[in-house]
């Protein structure tokens, strides 16, 4: 049997490898030294590293030259090496360089050969290929076991970071998401967040100021000092006017104005982030810590100040209906209501001018109120009642009028667009409803008293549920309305315009918790949930075991269609609607609250919980078949009232029983 190897290095400048042509086609250099092929481009002038692929088996042949292993006229799937059945040792000289070994097996029937490729990234301390180090690589992983050894390593590194929160209960795709699958994606979505990948290809795109920021409260219990040194990189990103770089490069922390900015809701949601971050490690130190913003050289003002001045930035920046002004847009990206746009080539993103404009966002309005309320209930908790007191001001203010503009008789009003109509309102003729609006001012606590809250609950649920979710809008809009900008661009059912768009799902799971609905909750959770869609995988064309971003509506012509799946806000959203709403293990910051909000049905669960250096094991047993409600919580075979888990010893596990019933 003959073997060949193959992989395609890349050109280091992601950029120019993808498009100057003119230059890359000549630089391409490489160095064999037999199993070992090294991809060295840049390296004799100022680059500190080169590519590694190498076999821990002695080839017979190997190539670089991409045009000689593929063939001039050939394909990938006809390779000429292959169909030749023998290697041209060929050296790449510019053009594009691959690495490919021959290796000639010779196995007697039931006879068995273990080897392993190696594909590494070497530091180099100088120009020249350090071969000693290629060499002592190769030979780590030739070391009988080596590579079994390392992926068992990388094994257990996943499952200790995923024995940080295991639930056991009725529901076996619960099961199976919360403690894996879901839990998983978070960590992608923290990593990546919206960065070179699959569907955000390129470099173009970076770590979104909202998206990581959302993306932080789905992972912060797993990879808690990463999550320290994300926000302290995030605020170092924002203003000091409190705007924000809508996206930063991964690489240099770089913010990046080509991708469009003055998105309104950016920087509330550094406020929401800091204060998961504080709950659930009680590190209330970073707020002290000194980060600059980018617009002024070598300022170093702490993390709370930034806080402070997003919270500021809101409160200066309202309409005449009190409501925020919505800038270039808010967390729908698509709702552009000040572009105008009339160019096709140009990017909503980008187009238009918002200065002077007054379309306002009841979505920012929303998030508004969740905002100021966590930061009044840390300063509650930093003993400073009158920081408190006069957030609490504020949130009033901004409760009252929305309240007062953004209630349209069933529901909450979208916006007011730039000429100040109502956007999603019964007086539209399409894009009557929105969901945003509904799940921010709910959570935000609108309509807790008044009724509005479940009126606009239940509205969501007979306009906007369908079969595969929460559809963004309806009715989807059929034509372009310049003064909505890109939401119109789509065609009715995707995206943003009348779209299963997911991350607002569990938005409504976390609003269904608060009203006390534990089977309307799961039934939300479970409508996006990528595992139940295994039995109808051809119409849904995604991964059954990551979250998408989006799945097409009824309206349109693919409905079911996922796209986009692994980098969206869905993840961390559905992981913080599953473990703190339904289950209800909620870190607060005096400990670890439970409140649950499960399914009638279900007898009992259990949850192991990380948290703060301890490890919880809690109990939930429901005999009288109630939705919530604590009726009894022992800790350590130890009464206690109420429903938080006082902080254990650091080290210690901790045996919480309770038992619902109100
Ligand atoms: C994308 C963006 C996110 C935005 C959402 C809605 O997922 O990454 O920032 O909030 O679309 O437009
Ligand atoms: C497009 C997408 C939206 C995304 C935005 C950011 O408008 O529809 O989801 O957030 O691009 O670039």
């Amino acid at each position: 049997m003959t073997l060949f190897s193959y992989v395609e290095f890349c050109l280091y400048e992601a950029l120019d490898d993808m498009t100057n042509f003119q230059r890359t086609y000549s630089i391409g250099e490489v160095e064999i030294d037999g199993a070992a092929i090294y991809h060295t481009t840049g390296l004799r002038e100022r680059r500190d590293h080169c590519t590694l692929f190498g076999c821990t088996r002695e080839p017979t042949g190997f190539d670089t030259n991409r045009d000689v292993f593929v063939g001039v006229h050939n394909g990938l799937q006809e390779a000429a090496v292959p169909l030749a059945g023998r290697a041209f040792n060929s050296v790449a000289h510019g053009w594009n360089p691959v690495g490919s070994h021959q290796l000639d097996l010779r196995l007697e029937p039931g006879e068995e050969e273990t080897f392993a490729f190696v594909l590494a990234l070497l530091e180099q301390p100088g120009p020249t290929v350090d071969r000693a180090a290629g060499h002592a690589l190769l030979a780590r992983y030739a070391e009988p076991g080596a590579v079994w050894t390392a992926f068992d390593a990388l094994r257990e590194r996943w499952r200790v970071l995923l024995d940080g929160l295991q639930v056991d209960c009725p529901d076996t795709l619960v099961r199976r998401m919360l403690n894996t699958w879901n839990q998983s994606q978070v960590i992608a979505t923290f990593n990546l967040s919206r960065s070179a990948s699959l569907w955000e290809s390129g470099i173009g795109r970076g770590m979104g100021f909202r998206d990581s920021n959302q993306d932080l409260l789905g992972c912060v219990h797993l990879v808690p000092e990463r999550a320290r040194q994300r926000l302290l990189d995030l605020a170092a990103t924002q203003l000091s006017d409190g705007t924000c770089f809508h996206q930063y490069q991964p690489l240099t922390k770089k913010g990046n104005a080509e991708i469009g900015g003055g998105f309104n809701d950016d920087q509330l949601w550094l406020v929401v982030s800091t204060c998961a971050y504080i709950k659930e490690t009680g590190d209330a130190s970073i707020l002290a810590e000194p980060v600059g913003y980018a617009d002024v050289p070598g300022s170093r003002d702490d993390l709370l100040h930034h806080l402070e001045t997003s919270i500021a930035f809101t409160l200066a920046n309202r309409g005449k209906h009190g409501l925020p002004l919505i800038g270039h847009a808010d967390w729908n990206d698509c709702l552009n209501l000040n572009c105008f746009s009339t160019d096709p080539d140009e990017s909503f993103q980008t187009a238009g001018d918002v200065e002077g404009s007054r379309a306002e966002s009841a979505m920012i309005a929303g998030l508004f109120l969740y905002a100021a309320r966590e930061l009044a209930r840390l300063y509650t908790h930093l003993d400073r009642p009158e920081d408190e007191a006069r957030l609490l001001a504020a949130y009033d203010e901004m409760l009252a009028a929305v309240e007062a503009e953004a209630w349209d008789g069933a529901w909450y009003l979208r916006a007011f667009d730039a000429a100040g109509s109502p956007v999603g309102s019964h007086v539209c003729d399409e894009g009557r409803i929105f969901v945003e609006s509904q799940a921010w001012c709910v959570l935000g606590g609108a309509g807790a008293e008044n009724g509005r809250a479940r009126r606009a609950l239940e509205s969501v649920q007979e306009l906007l549920a369908k079969e595969d979710g929460v559809v963004l809008v309806q009715p989807a809009y059929t034509r372009y309305h310049p003064e909505l900008g890109e939401i119109t661009s789509y065609p009715p059912g995707y995206k943003e315009n009348g779209g299963v768009f997911c991350h607002t799902n569990p938005w409504i799971t976390l609003c269904w918790c608060l009203l006390g609905e534990g089977d309307r909750a799961l039934d939300s959770y479970l409508a996006i949930c990528p595992a139940t869609r295994e039995s109808r995988i051809e119409t849904y064309r995604s991964e059954p075991y990551a979250f998408a971003q989006m799945i097409a509506g009824p309206d349109a012509a693919t409905p079911g269609e996922a796209k986009n799946s692994w980098l969206t806000g869905t993840a961390a959203w559905a992981l913080v609607a599953l473990s703190q709403g339904i289950l209800g293990i909620r870190p607060d910051y005096g400990g670890l609250r439970v409140d649950p909000c499960i399914p009638p049905g279900w007898d009992s669960f259990h949850v192991t919980r990380r948290f703060r250096g301890v490890v919880y094991e809690i109990g939930v047993r429901n005999p009288r078949h109630v939705s919530g409600g604590v009726h009894g919580l022992t800790v350590d075979g130890r009464e206690v009232f109420g429903n938080l888990v006082p902080a254990g010893a650091v080290g210690s596990v901790v045996h919480v029983d309770v038992e619902l019933g109100g």
